[in-house]
């Protein structure tokens, strides 16, 4: 592709980026978009795998890379985080993640290789919306059980920070785990298990 032709792609993505990110209004947490991390539109469109530093992701930060043309989160969880998760097990239509989507070391509680960060497909597992990051406890629209997730606008699913999907809401199962694997303390390699 020419560069002129890497110039269009990336601003036809980063217009769609805003747009989604408009569509959100007011009330959603900041997401930054790590586009310096982004492969080349080719490589991308290969589905070549993307790698992330995660050093700078404060607790309770979540950003969000591109991955074979879907957006995927990466979340540092905090410990009050970490500790709630388990609490809200009674809610959840399935709780250790053994239907869903993810690779067979992550299908448990905490659905990562280490607990405090989080990478997830954020695509809505009933049609395909972007549910937004909600981190805050107990907002006036999610009501007094909420203790921070991702909140599905298009027709109201939720799920907690682990991706699992609450019972009683149209999504069917939990959100996808992508393959992934650490090539260091500080950086993740997104596409790769690791063990290929
Ligand atoms: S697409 Fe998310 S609830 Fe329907």
């Amino acid at each position: 592709m020419t560069t002129e032709g890497v110039d269009i792609e990336k601003r036809r993505f980063l217009t769609q980026a805003a747009a989604v990110i408009g569509a959100i209004g007011t009330g959603a947490a900041a997401v930054p978009f790590i586009s310096s991390m982004k492969p080349s539109a080719k490589a991308e469109a290969l589905g070549a795998p993307v790698e992330v530093d995660i050093s700078k992701i404060e607790p309770g930060q979540l950003i969000r890379v591109l991955w074979r043309g879907k957006p995927v989160w990466i979340l540092h969880r905090t410990p009050n985080v970490l500790a709630a998760l388990p609490t809200l097990d009674d809610q959840l239509r399935d709780p250790q993640s053994k239907q869903s989507e993810q690779p067979k070391a992550m299908a448990n509680e905490l659905r990562s290789l280490k607990p405090e960060i989080f990478v997830a497909v954020g695509i809505c597992t009933h049609l395909g919306c972007s549910p937004v990051y909600r981190p805050e406890i107990a907002p006036a629209d999610l009501g007094p059980e909420w203790k921070g997730g991702f909140f599905c606008p298009c027709h109201g699913s939720r799920f907690d920070l682990a991706g699992r999907v609450y019972k009683a809401v149209p999504a069917p199962t939990n959100l996808e785990i992508p393959p992934y694997h650490y090539t260091s303390d500080t950086r993740i390699l997104i596409g790769l298990s690791g063990e290929e």
